[in-house]
């Protein structure tokens, strides 16, 4: 899809990705950018109360810009944030209404924009020593939004909120027991968050995902650019299992939800099969050898097997039914199989630029 592409070469310019099928609807990012005046009509627009849907995005990062663009070709309106002047101007570019923002000193007159939005995204995670940057400011966000238009409150979570269960199949009524400093300070997010949408009168979605991978960001992209493995990854060796989901099937799960009428409640939203990390990164190998042989020099990552397996700690299964029932999601990827492979379809070459 065009959205692959375009996202995958700017999360990673040394990628180039298929320009294969362009949607047969216009939307506005695929057009370029906003000329200024319309960027104006919008602002404006955006004061008066209507019911068109409206989303404001808390971190245009790697979910919050293939959702603007789905959206977008929706016929939302969608604006966002992100902390660099160089990013935004990039965003922009291509066509979104961006506002710079450091959530640990936001600008009144973001919060005040804020208001006029229908719905709310929240894609900032916490910060190790500090909690939720933009929930410091929890009284100035109940001031400024409670006379607004926002209706609707999705809180993008993480499935490590449920800590170490023993290899259990693990839904949504699972009690949580986060373990690492990150997955604490998660799990308080969420609370402040379900506060904040009480407040207003909202009932707020929490959506506890699984890893996230799609293209630019997947192991087909470690594999061909033979980095060393982050900490995040090392720790995910050991493993049994590993929930993970792709960026498209959030996007779905999202839409499903700003979309329904029911009331948002926490969703677990990962995909059907928890494989483990070397399980899936072999496979990307193997997919990577094939259409491209010799590319990769490096050797497989090496392993102690045996320790590996004697000490392979169970994490979790996590379940999604609740997703699949409720919001109706069919997952496009429901494993890593067919996850990396249409990855890997949309894939012209690998190096394009040094
Ligand atoms: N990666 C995973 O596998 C995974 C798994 C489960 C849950 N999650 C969580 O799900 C959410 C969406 O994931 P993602 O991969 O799309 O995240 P991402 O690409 O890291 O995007 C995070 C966004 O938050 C913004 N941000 C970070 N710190 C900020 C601050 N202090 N002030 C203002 N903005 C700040 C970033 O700004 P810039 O755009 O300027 O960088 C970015 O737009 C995140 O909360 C993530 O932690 C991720």
């Amino acid at each position: 899809m065009e959205v692959d592409r375009m996202l995958g070469s700017a999360i990673h310019p040394h990628l180039r990705y298929r320009d294969e099928s362009v949607p047969k609807t216009s939307c506005r990012s695929m057009a370029g950018p906003l000329p200024a005046s319309s960027i104006l009509a919008m602002r404006s627009s955006l004061s008066e109360p209507q019911s068109e849907k409206r989303m404001f995005i808390l971190g245009m990062g790697f979910v919050g810009q293939f959702l603007s663009y789905k959206l977008q070709c929706q016929g939302w309106t969608v604006s966002g944030t992100c902390t660099s002047h160089m990013k935004k101007k990039k965003l922009e570019d291509r066509g979104f209404h961006i506002y710079h923002l450091d959530a640990l000193e936001p600008e009144l007159s973001i919060l005040d924009h804020m208001k006029h939005y229908t719905h709310l995204l929240v894609s900032i995670p916490p910060i190790a020593g500090i909690g939720d940057p933009m929930l410091q400011h929890e009284r100035l966000l109940r001031s400024s939004l409670v006379n607004g238009n926002l209706r609707w409150l999705c809180y993008l979570s993480s499935t490590s909120v449920y800590g170490d269960c023993g290899g259990e199949l693990v839904d949504e009524d699972y009690p949580p027991n986060p373990t690492s400093e990150l997955a604490k300070l998660r799990l308080a997010s969420e609370e402040g968050w379900s506060n904040l949408a009480h407040y207003l009168g909202i009932s707020p979605y929490i959506f506890r995902l699984g890893g996230i991978y799609g293209p630019g960001r997947s192991a087909i992209e470690t594999i061909i650019k033979q980095d060393p493995l982050s900490e995040a990854q090392k720790r995910r060796k050991y493993r049994k299992y590993t929930s993970r989901v792709h960026v498209e099937d959030i996007c779905q799960a999202i839409m499903a939800a700003a979309n329904s009428l029911s009331l948002g409640k926490v969703y677990n939203i990962v995909d059907e099969d928890p494989a483990p990390r070397e399980q899936v990164s072999e496979y990307a190998r193997k997919l990577v050898e094939n259409k491209w042989p010799g590319l990769i020099t490096q050797q497989a990552e090496e392993i102690e097997w045996s320790n590996v397996t004697s000490n392979k700690r169970g994490e979790k299964r996590v379940c999604n039914a609740r997703m699949k029932e409720q919001l109706g999601v069919q997952l496009a990827y429901p494993d890593y199989t067919t996850g990396l492979q249409s990855i890997l379809d949309k894939m012209e070459a690998p190096y394009v630029q040094s």
